[in-house]
């Protein structure tokens, strides 16, 4: 079947108020770009007509400006799910402005499955390779583009240049069967394969391709710092400890990390630990640190949903696709993160929080308990799941103002149940094995900013100090309520409680 070229706006036209769309890509990259920036255009033309235009959005995980961030201002998002990191969203969401669901990213591909969140009407999917008989080679990230190439009536191509046709191959597809049929998926180590380099397509269904040179938007991280080094010497000191103790084996265990400039000192500091042999990844996001290390024969393997990486290093990538050809395979988000593949590989999970409590609960995603930061993204997939659960965060934000470990989260997505080590610029805490109370001493011992030490013993002498998991239940949030009056924690006054 001859392919239909098109122009952006054109595809853009076929998509109507009320559409549900789904997206490839993952965390910027890999998402289709051309065809949203366009349909920004029109919201707004209808809107100034008078008349209403919103759509639905199905994705992997964040995506660029040209996508949340035009549509957003253009208040043309009615719905979306999952994880986003743009700012207009972000404000759009706490005002009220749009649905906002935020599952597991491992979640997303099946619940479309399931039908719980409504029907695909077209799915636009970035490529570097379309082929006539519907074969469609992905970017930098694998997301739920099977899924959704399968559920949509419809298929946009955006075949995109900026994307070298090296990442031909780079990609394992693979879309497990719905309950009651599903099978394990078999993956047994981090670089096994188990699907197809691209996608297929009944190509009727492909109704246009868009042709366009438009680079990954790519967020880039802040070069490390003293505080984020410290967090990282931290975290790879207690892994070797764990090592030399027997608890990982001496061979290690692959890693999942999360996305930001924690995460890539945590693997820079891990990577140049010569007492750690080189190890696989298997994670979500492949950041510039990862790349960096399979060069130097630090990291022997990375397995992934994206790279969401520079994009001069994406470039460095294609241009010496020889060398990572056997380093590399990316891999759509359900398979990433899935549970049961990060349960028995025995992944050694490290990710972000925003705050966490004395008791070892997590907080990633809401700021004041109420407004919405990014979302979940694959903590939660890798966290239940992992081997060792490990959260990092400085021990203090906004200059000092705000402790990140305070009495009681203020919005609650890690369980004290699956959260193993806490790890802050001040050192670590190991909850593992310790009852509720245990972890209280351990946290506050070694983990929370000397400003904040004796605010927090003092709470716990508001306590019975005898429950499982002792709280002065109306003092819980004391630190918070303290922040919303005078703008910062070290004035709590536990007095007012008393
Ligand atoms: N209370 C209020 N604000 C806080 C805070 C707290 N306890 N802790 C941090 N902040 C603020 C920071 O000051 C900063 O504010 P700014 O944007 O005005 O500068 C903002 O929150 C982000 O903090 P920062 O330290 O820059 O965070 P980050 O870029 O390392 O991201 C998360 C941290 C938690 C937001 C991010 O890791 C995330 O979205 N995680 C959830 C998803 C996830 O874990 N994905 C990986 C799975 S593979």
């Amino acid at each position: 079947m001859t392919l239909n070229y098109i122009s952006a706006a054109e595809a853009a036209s076929l998509i109507k108020h009320g559409y549900n769309i789904g997206l490839s890509g993952f965390t910027p990259a890999g998402t289709a770009k051309a065809v949203t920036a366009e349909l920004a255009k029109i919201a707004e033309a209808e809107h100034a007509a008078g008349r209403p235009f919103q759509i639905g959005i199905f994705t992997g995980a964040s995506t660029g400006d040209s996508c949340d961030g035009v549509l957003s201002r253009a208040k043309a998002i009615r719905y979306r799910a999952p994880y986003t990191t743009n700012t207009d969203f972000r404000k759009a969401v706490n005002n009220g402005e749009i649905s906002y669901n935020d599952i597991h990213l491992s979640q997303m591909a099946q619940e479309l499955r399931y039908g719980f969140m409504g029907k695909v009407d077209v799915a636009i999917i970035e490529a570097c390779e379309v082929t006539e008989d519907g074969k469609i080679y992905l970017t930098a990230a694998g997301g739920i583009a099977p899924t959704v190439c399968r559920l949509a009536d419809k298929i946009i191509v955006e075949l995109n240049a900026a994307h070298s046709k090296a990442a031909m191959g780079l990609h394992d597809v693979y879309e497990p069967l719905d309950p009651p049929c599903r099978r394990e998926i078999p993956i047994y180590k981090p670089s096994d394969r188990i699907g197809s380099t691209y996608i297929q397509v009944d190509p009727k269904k492909i109704v246009g391709v868009v042709e366009t040179n438009w680079p990954d938007e790519a967020r880039s991280f802040a070069a490390s710092d003293p505080l984020t080094d410290q967090i990282g010497r931290n975290v790879a000191d207690f892994l070797v400890a764990d090592m030399k103790r027997g608890i990982i084996p001496p061979t290690f265990l692959p890693l999942q990390s999360g996305v930001g400039n924690i995460a890539n000192a945590v693997l820079s500091a891990l990577g140049h630990e010569k007492t750690i042999p080189a190890f696989e990844m298997y994670t979500e996001v492949i950041q510039n640190s990862v790349i960096g290390l399979i060069r130097e024969g630090r990291i022997k393997f990375g397995s992934a949903c994206s790279l969401t990486v520079t994009n001069d290093c994406l470039q460095g990538i294609y241009d010496d696709m020889h060398f990572f050809r056997d380093k590399l395979v990316l891999r759509p988000s359900e398979i990433s993160n899935s549970p049961e593949v990060v349960r028995r590989l025995g992944i050694i999970s490290i990710n972000t929080a925003i705050e966490a409590d004395i008791y070892g609960n997590v907080n990633s995603t809401h700021i004041g308990g109420t407004r919405m930061m990014n979302g979940i993204g694959g903590s939660g997939d890798f966290t239940r799941n992992a081997y060792i659960s490990i959260f990092t965060c400085p021990s203090v934000a906004k200059e000092g103002r705000i402790s990140a470990i305070v009495p009681m989260v203020s919005h609650h997505d890690h369980s004290e149940h699956d959260v193993n080590v806490i790890v802050t610029e001040q050192g670590v805490a190991d909850l593992r094995g310790k009852s509720p109370k245990e972890r209280a001493q351990a946290i506050i011992e070694h983990c929370v900013h000397p400003d904040y030490k004796n605010i927090l013993w003092d709470y716990l002498k508001l306590t019975d100090g005898k429950a499982q998991t002792p709280h002065a239940i109306q003092a819980a949030l004391g630190m918070h309520a303290e922040l919303a009056k005078s703008g910062d924690m070290r004035n709590t006054d536990w007095s007012l409680y008393a």
